[in-house]
């Protein structure tokens, strides 16, 4: 059976829908080679050929190895290098395209993390990238990250459906992830502040929570802040205290922010961190219950503030009056704005 145009679906299927085909290799694994053709029909790809993917087996019967599926020859999404103003590149790709380029063979490419025949938009809850199932994909690779996540509030929480809390791609992204040490990872010491407090320091989801608000602003009040500011990557940033992926609230014996845990936690960095150490606060609010001082210095600074403002109001409604009076005398005198003789 020899054919001049493409193959239709139903010619490939012809061998290919039969279930049971497989093919023998020399290791002795069986490689099935029947295709599903219900994953197919409500995956993404429905509608094309097979030969738009499999462009190898342009005439039938085709012959010898027919070669990965070449994704990225529909779909652009590997951001490729672009020259900054610079001239350098300003980024590069990501840890897995450049394990993939060095022939590292536990590296994901597209069929890895999307499926084959099953692939399917992201929102749709079959998906292997869906909200609910995407950590189970990287996991696969990522054990120890993937294991102490699910344990975690966070990883807890989702599996409960919670649509607020971070999941793997969140906070390393998906396409481009790269190293926590790369000047454009999101979960670097100098950016991980922003990635966990653009929730934690958002009102209304700690208030939904009922959690603890303004966790990036006071620590950006703290020591470590100010100086993460200043770009000292020596210092603590949230992952330091809370862990990357083992975040546990302080009331959990288990938690590297349980009292009884914190003179280690501090003691990664601060040799011989005693108890009386670790007490010391990270999170400080100037509200009564958190800190008397700190309350007393700011609401003393609220009452000069609001003092003086009242005081320059008065001021400015005094000296209103009386040149308003000034002027009346003025205009009682005769002199008026419309007089032509002003
Ligand atoms: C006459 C039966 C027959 C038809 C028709 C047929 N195939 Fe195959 N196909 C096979 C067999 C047999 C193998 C295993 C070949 C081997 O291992 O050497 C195979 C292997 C494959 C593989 C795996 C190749 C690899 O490198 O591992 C793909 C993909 C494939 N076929 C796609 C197609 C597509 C697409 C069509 C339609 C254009 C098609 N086949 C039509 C019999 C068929
Ligand atoms: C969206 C692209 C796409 C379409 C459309 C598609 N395939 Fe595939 N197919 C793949 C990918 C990806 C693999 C996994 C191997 C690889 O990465 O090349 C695969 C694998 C296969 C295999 C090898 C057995 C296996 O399951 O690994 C066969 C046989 C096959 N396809 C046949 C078909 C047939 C027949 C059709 C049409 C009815 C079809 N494919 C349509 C992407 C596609
Ligand atoms: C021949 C071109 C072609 C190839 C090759 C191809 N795709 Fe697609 N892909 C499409 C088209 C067309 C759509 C449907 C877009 C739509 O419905 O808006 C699509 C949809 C998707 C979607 C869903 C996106 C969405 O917005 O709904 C994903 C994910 C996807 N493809 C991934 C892959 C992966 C992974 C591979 C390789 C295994 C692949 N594609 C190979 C053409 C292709
Ligand atoms: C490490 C896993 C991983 C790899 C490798 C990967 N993707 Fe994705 N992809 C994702 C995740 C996760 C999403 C979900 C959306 C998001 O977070 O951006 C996604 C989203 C997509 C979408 C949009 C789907 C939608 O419904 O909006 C397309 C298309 C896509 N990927 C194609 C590809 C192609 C083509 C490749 C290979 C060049 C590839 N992906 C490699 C994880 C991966
Ligand atoms: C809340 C944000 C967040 C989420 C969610 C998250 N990570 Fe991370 N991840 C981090 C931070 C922060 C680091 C950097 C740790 C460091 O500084 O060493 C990191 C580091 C990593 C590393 C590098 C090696 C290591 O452990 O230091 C891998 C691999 C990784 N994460 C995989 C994952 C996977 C897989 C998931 C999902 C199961 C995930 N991460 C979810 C924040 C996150
Ligand atoms: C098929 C296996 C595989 C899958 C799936 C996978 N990764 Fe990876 N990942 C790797 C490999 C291999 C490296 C490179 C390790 C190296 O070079 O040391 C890597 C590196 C990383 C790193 C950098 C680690 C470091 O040392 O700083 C992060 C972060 C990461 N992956 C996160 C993810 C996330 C998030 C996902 C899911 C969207 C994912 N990975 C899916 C295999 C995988
Ligand atoms: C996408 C939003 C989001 C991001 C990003 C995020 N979190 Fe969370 N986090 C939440 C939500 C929502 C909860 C509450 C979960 C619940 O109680 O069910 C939570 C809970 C917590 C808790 C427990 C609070 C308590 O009192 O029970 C800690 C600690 C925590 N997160 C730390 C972090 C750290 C550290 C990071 C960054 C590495 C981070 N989070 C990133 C949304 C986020
Ligand atoms: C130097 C260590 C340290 C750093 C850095 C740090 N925290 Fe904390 N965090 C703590 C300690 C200790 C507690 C518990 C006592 C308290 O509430 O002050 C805590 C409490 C929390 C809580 C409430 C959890 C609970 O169960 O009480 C959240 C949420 C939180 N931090 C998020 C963050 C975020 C987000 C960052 C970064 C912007 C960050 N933390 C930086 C040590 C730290
Ligand atoms: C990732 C490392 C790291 C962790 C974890 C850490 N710190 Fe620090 N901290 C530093 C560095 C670096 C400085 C800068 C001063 C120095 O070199 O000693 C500092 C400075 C301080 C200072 C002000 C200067 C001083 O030495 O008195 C206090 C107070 C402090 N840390 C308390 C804590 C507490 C409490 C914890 C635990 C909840 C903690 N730190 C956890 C790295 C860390």
């Amino acid at each position: 059976m020899t054919s001049t145009s493409a193959p239709s679906n139903q010619a490939c299927l012809g061998c290919h829908g039969a279930p049971g085909l497989a093919r023998t290799e020399a290791t002795g694994e069986l490689v099935p080679l029947s295709v599903d053709r219900h994953a197919l029909k409500s995956s993404a790809h429905a509608a094309l050929p097979c030969v738009d993917c499999h462009r190898a087996a342009t005439a039938l019967p085709h012959r010898g190895r027919l070669g990965k599926v070449d994704c990225g020859r529909c779909h652009y999404v590997e951001p490729l290098p672009r020259p900054s103003p610079q001239g350098t590149p300003a980024s590069g790709p990501g840890v897995h395209q450049r394990a993939v380029e060095a022939g590292v063979r536990e590296a994901p490419i597209c069929q890895t993390c999307h499926g084959d025949h099953d692939v399917r938009p992201a929102d749709d809850p079959a998906s292997r990238v869906h909200r609910s199932r995407v950590q189970e994909t990287c996991g696969r690779c990522h054990l120890r990250e993937y294991s102490e996540y699910q344990g975690s509030v966070h990883g807890v929480a989702l599996a409960a459906g919670n649509p607020d809390v971070p999941m793997c791609t969140d906070c390393h992204g998906s396409h481009r992830v790269v190293e926590a040490a790369a000047a454009d990872s999101r979960v670097g010491p100098g950016t991980a502040p922003k990635t966990c407090g653009r929730c934690h320091d958002s009102e209304s989801l700690t208030r939904r929570y009922q959690i603890p608000p303004d966790r990036l602003a006071t620590y950006r009040e703290s020591f470590h802040g100010l100086a993460n500011q200043f770009g000292s990557t020596r210092v603590a940033n949230c992952a330091s205290c809370h862990n990357a992926h083992d975040i546990r609230p302080s009331s959990d014996p288990r938690s590297s922010i349980n009292p009884a845990n914190l003179p280690k936690t501090c003691g990664t960095c601060h040799q011989d961190a005693s108890e009386n150490f670790a007490r010391g606060k990270v999170h400080v609010r100037p509200v009564r219950s958190e800190s008397m001082s700190l309350w007393l210095v700011s609401s003393g600074f609220k009452w000069l503030t609001t003092t003086v403002m009242i005081m320059l109001v008065g001021h400015i409604m005094l000296d209103l009056n009386t040149r308003r009076r000034e002027w009346r005398k003025v205009r009682g005198g005769g002199r008026h704005r419309d007089d032509p003789a002003i």
